[in-house]
């Protein structure tokens, strides 16, 4: 595996303590609070057999005479365990089930749905209709329940943002959801969690955590840009935002590189609304300039790297479905990756 890229921007997201530790929302927060009743159980029990066999060794023979008896059995080995095991699994079940309830109405609603080997985010107003496409990243509102409607596309693949809450399955075929909440804002990692085949350690995602207000105005302002019609030869998003030195010329152009984009095949995978680049296989790259990872989760976006990404995504991630395009010059690579820092 390529360490390069798998010690990428998760590594950085994921921090001490570890998440699983260190909920940033209630549906965490009941979770961790189950991990540590059954690592207190654990070491509990562990006391409780260490103790028997010390007494079984070198106890006095009136203890060891009832530790080999039948009541011994029945409580320490029947009993026992059947209460404490019901007791965690009654306690497991009811939190499965708070983790799943279903919408009540309050709630943000995002699609969420696996890919060989990325995520696809699609957030949806009220009535379940999609208003922003978007890829491998999640943003939230802060304090406000969200429903993620998980799905696959392809094999089973699995969502897991420990920050924020339990694991879900992506079954094909099936919609399962899963509740998230955040108390904190901030930047979270996630994670495919059931192996999918190759690149299955390199399917990650970044959720971005918004003050609600901010989370509103950040989801209108997207529903408007997705929305814009489609007007044939313009050159979308604003001049390349990077800062340069001011003695140079502007090396690289967004308009060149959206001709390339255009004219190499970039957009019959990839979607950027507004323009004639309408391809839905490929993750949505609308606001791509505004992401913060590349390559679901495993490069921090900037122009070397999505020039890298272009040019060789298999050696990043070998297997994923994008062809390398080591055929463009590095001057063309630079037009595109210009082009696609100013999609926001
Ligand atoms: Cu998708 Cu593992």
């Amino acid at each position: 595996m390529n360490k390069g890229a798998a010690s990428g921007i998760m590594e950085a997201l994921w921090g001490w303590p570890p998440p699983v530790l260190d909920p940033a929302g209630p549906y965490a927060s009941s979770i961790t609070t189950l991990a540590w009743a059954l690592f207190a159980m654990g070491v509990l029990v562990t006391g409780i057999v260490i103790a028997a066999l010390y007494v079984a060794i070198k106890g006095p023979e009136r203890w060891r005479e009832k530790l080999g008896g039948e009541k011994a059995v029945w409580i320490g080995g029947i009993a026992f365990p059947a209460v404490v095991l019901t007791g965690l699994l009654i306690w497991g079940l009811a939190l499965t089930a708070s983790l799943t309830e279903p919408i009540t109405g309050r709630e943000a609603r995002v699609r969420v749905t696996g890919e060989l080997w990325w995520f696809r985010v699609e957030y949806l107003d009220p009535a379940g209709r999609v208003i922003v496409r978007d890829a491998n990243e999640l943003h939230l509102p802060l304090d406000r329940p969200v429903v993620l409607e998980l799905r696959s596309a392809d094999v089973v693949h699995s969502l897991w943002i420990p920050h924020l809450s339990g694991k879900m399955d992506m079954v094909p075929g099936r919609i399962n959801q899963l509740r998230v909440e955040a108390s904190r804002t901030g930047r979270f990692g996630g994670v495919c969690a059931e192996y999918c085949g190759g690149p299955h350690a390199l399917m990650g995602f970044v959720t971005q955590v918004h003050e609600a207000a901010d989370y509103d105005r950040w989801l209108a302002a997207h529903a408007a840009r997705q929305a814009e019609s489609v007007s044939p030869g313009m050159v979308p998003g604003a001049p390349a935002d990077v800062p340069r030195d001011p003695a140079a010329p502007q090396r690289y152009d967004p308009a060149q590189g959206w001709r390339l984009f255009r004219d190499t095949g970039c957009a019959a995978c990839h979607r950027i609304a507004g323009t004639e680049a309408n391809g839905l296989a490929g993750p949505d790259l609308t606001h791509v300039g505004s992401r913060l990872s590349l390559g679901a989760g495993i490069l921090p976006n900037h122009r070397g790297t999505m020039i890298g990404w272009i040019a060789d995504s298999q050696s990043i991630k070998p297997g994923n479905r994008m062809p390398s395009y080591d055929r463009l010059s590095a001057e063309e690579l630079g037009h595109i990756a210009a082009f696609l820092e100013a999609q926001k």
